[in-house]
């Protein structure tokens, strides 16, 4: 008897203890996130919900960006003109604060909290929703070479909260081909019609990056040469001119060969008054720095004079 009695004794301020902390834990707001990252120009749902003891009847119930140190009543958001037209209260009078911004822009990038009075309290949920407003930017290598792989990234400056569904345009055209995946574009052994101004959308929020040059180097190719002048058969004295042309990124140096000995560099290679010793093959060949090409051998056959009279 006297034993049960003793061990009996403590409950009770266990239970009161118990009662204390419940009934601290009944005043709260909580946020489904604590920060939200949001496309420029999107529209934001910060879902929210709030307790407090029941008996207590809510008076007013708002959102704020603003906290005064000395607990002066903070401002309500609905009130402020940068946000009424924009801002929806989803919630109730209840349990629920789910709020909705629309149109965002960089200057909500913001602390959000949700504030309610009942008849007896008042209660502010800190410490609050961070909001980041963000616009999309692609990274990219300023500079690639033909062959290899290459990834491009829609990037924003956080985590986005929501889900986004990716677009990708070269020189503004939408590129069809299924070859992202997230929020990269993958360009498997580059070529060059890769290369051009590339830019990334989120079509759900209407927003698009501003666009970045992709350069793709090259080795030369298609390199020929042809002769500018005379049109027609060439006669000793005449002035003659050729050309090279080739294909490359970067800009290609141009050297001249005649029967495999070096006589010239530049893309256009003149002789003037040329004579009969000048007769024979000549190649240019085309080099950067990825490589190097020959053209086919032209063959420059020089007339004399007597022959034609
Ligand atoms: C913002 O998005 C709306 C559609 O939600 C669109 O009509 C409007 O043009 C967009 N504004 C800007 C500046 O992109
Ligand atoms: C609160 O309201 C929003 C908007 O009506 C709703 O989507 C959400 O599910 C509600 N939350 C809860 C916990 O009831
Ligand atoms: C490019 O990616 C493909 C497929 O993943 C791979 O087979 C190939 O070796 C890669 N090429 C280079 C140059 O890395
Ligand atoms: C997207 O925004 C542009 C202006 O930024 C506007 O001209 C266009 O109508 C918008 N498109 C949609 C679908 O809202
Ligand atoms: C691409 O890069 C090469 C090498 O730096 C440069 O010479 C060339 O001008 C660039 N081309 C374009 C179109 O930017």
């Amino acid at each position: 008897m006297v034993m049960s009695i003793r061990m009996a004794s403590p409950l009770p301020l266990i239970f009161l203890l118990m009662i204390y902390e419940v009934s601290g834990a009944d005043w709260g707001v909580s946020y489904s996130h604590s920060q939200i990252c949001a496309l420029k120009n999107s529209s934001v749902t910060i879902y929210c919900t709030y307790t407090y003891p029941t008996g207590h009847q809510i008076k007013k119930n708002f959102w704020t960006k603003t906290l005064f140190k000395d607990n002066a009543e903070p401002p309500d958001l609905s009130e402020d003109p940068g946000y009424s037209q924009r801002l929806q209260y989803l919630g109730d009078k209840q349990e629920n604060c789910t709020i909705r911004l629309s149109h965002v822009t960089q200057k909500d990038s913001q602390m959000y909290y949700f504030r309610f009075i009942t008849e007896k309290d008042k209660w502010t949920g800190k410490p609050g929703v961070s909001l980041t407003v963000t616009d999309l930017q692609v990274e990219s290598p300023e500079r690639v070479t033909e062959g290899q792989n290459v990834s491009l990234t829609c990037k924003s400056s956080c985590a986005l909260t929501d889900r986004a569904t990716y677009a990708w345009y070269r020189n503004s055209q939408p590129l069809t081909e299924r070859r992202d995946r997230n929020n990269q574009l993958l360009l498997q052994s580059v070529r060059r019609e890769d290369a051009g101004r590339y830019s990334c959308a989120v079509q759900e929020h209407n927003l698009t990056s501003p666009e970045v040059q992709l350069n793709v180097t090259f080795e030369p190719s298609s390199v020929s040469v042809s002769i500018i002048s005379p049109s027609g058969e060439i006669v000793e004295g005449d002035s003659v001119t050729l050309s090279c042309s080739s294909d490359s990124n970067p800009t290609a140096e141009i050297s001249w060969f005649k029967e495999g000995t070096f006589v010239g560099s530049g893309s256009i290679y003149s002789i003037s008054k040329i004579s009969s010793d000048h007769s024979g093959e000549y190649k240019c060949k085309s080099r950067n720095n990825h490589g190097e090409k020959y053209s086919d051998a032209v063959t420059l056959n020089v007339m004399c004079e007597l022959m034609i009279v």
